[in-house]
């Protein structure tokens, strides 16, 4: 029997729902019925590349359209009512990382979800890379003794929100959220974060400064930290560190090292390869990887499967930013995760 398509609406479409918005172009399963941005112009764009109806109010398109999911792209401060007001409407919710810009924020949705019980999903699409999967199930049956990640990015981009700490979260927040959470997916929960901060570059826009678009080495108003570290205590006793620093520079660069009894691992993007006592390993993810994160989700709403990274795990991950900070503004001191995150997580 063939399934219904999920008809799924698109809040913020800005640079990232364009991957969303194609793969669901693309799939039989997926009919998109309508997008919606505050500048109605981005949601017009869209609607007239893949398909559906622009809005510039979610609370209208939701009521007006009934989509059966909501895809949303919104940066960081903009959370909480699109997802809660979904939530009540029993509108299932994808939602890209980080969930939030504050555990506040982020309880809301949590208690929302939960009541109304919708299937979520958070956009840390390398847990579904197939290289990283085989190197998790791999790991999981080692002790791992260290996790040791970083995220460079070469640039800023060019997004006002993305220059402003309360609104973008920093990259620990923003960005570097994709390698917390794999530490996560590789080496289980963090017990403490210790963090620490600094801006290195100058970003003062010269003179005669002509501003790019895509990454930007000058901004005027910049107050975020451009390199950043961590050290995390697993549960597990595993320890692990976090480099991440956007000074420009020529190249990005993510990936982990994770040091387990018999083997090291490499994972370098989607890519995966370690050796170990067994043998030697190295697999390429495919060019459609990045995929996997909706169509698991829109296959969940099908009752074809599982949505394997519901909220709470975007809770989770969202914490231990949380817990760098908090530990920088303690002058550098140990902070609990059990401190950062709510009771009943
Ligand atoms: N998983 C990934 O690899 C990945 C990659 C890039 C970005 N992201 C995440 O996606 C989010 C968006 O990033 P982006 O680069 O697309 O940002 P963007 O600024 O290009 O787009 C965000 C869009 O949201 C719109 N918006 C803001 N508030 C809104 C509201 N209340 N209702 C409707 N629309 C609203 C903006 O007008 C804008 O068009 C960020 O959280 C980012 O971390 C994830």
């Amino acid at each position: 029997m063939d399934l219904m398509a999920v008809r799924l609406g698109f809040v913020g479409t800005g640079g990232i729902a364009n991957r969303h918005l194609s793969c669901a172009q693309k799939s039989e399963d997926m009919e998109i019925v309508a997008t919606c941005d505050v500048v109605l112009d981005r949601a017009q764009e869209a609607a007239d590349k893949y398909g559906g109806t622009a809005y510039a109010d979610f609370v209208e398109m939701y009521d007006a359209e009934k989509p059966d999911a909501i895809v949303i792209c919104t940066p960081p401060f903009a959370h909480g009512d699109i997802e809660e007001e979904a939530a009540k409407r029993g509108i299932h919710i994808f939602v890209e990382k980080p969930v939030a810009i504050s555990m506040e924020m982020a309880k809301g949705v949590l208690d929302a979800v939960r009541e109304y019980e919708v299937i979520t999903q958070v956009g840390y699409m390398f847990r579904l890379s197939e290289p990283i999967r085989k190197a998790q199930q791999m790991l999981s049956e080692r002790a791992i003794a260290m996790v040791q990640a970083h995220y460079y990015m070469p640039g800023l981009p060019n997004k006002g929100w993305w220059t402003k700490l309360d609104m973008g979260g920093g990259q620990l927040v923003e960005q570097a959220t994709h390698m917390l959470d794999l530490g996560r997916f590789l080496a289980g929960d963090v017990r403490s974060v210790i963090g620490k901060v600094s801006t290195v570059h100058d970003w003062t826009p010269p003179a005669d400064y002509e501003e790019p678009a895509g990454l930007v080495s000058f901004k005027e108003g910049f107050e975020i930290p451009d390199t950043t570290a961590l050290i995390l205590e697993y549960e597990s006793g595993a320890m692990g560190t976090l480099s991440c620093s956007l000074v420009p520079q020529v190249k990005w660069d993510n990936g982990f090292k994770v040091v387990a009894e018999g083997a090291l691992v490499t994972i370098d993007g989607p890519n995966a390869s370690w050796e170990s006592e067994d043998g030697e390993y190295e697999e390429a993810a495919p060019g459609d990887w990045a995929d996997a994160v909706l169509t698991q989700f829109v296959d969940a709403v099908q009752g074809k499967g599982e949505a394997t990274i519901p909220y709470e795990e975007g809770v989770r991950s969202l914490a231990i930013s949380l817990a760098g900070y908090e530990s920088v503004a303690r002058g550098n001191a140990p902070v609990e995760l059990a401190e950062i995150l709510p009771e009943d997580l």
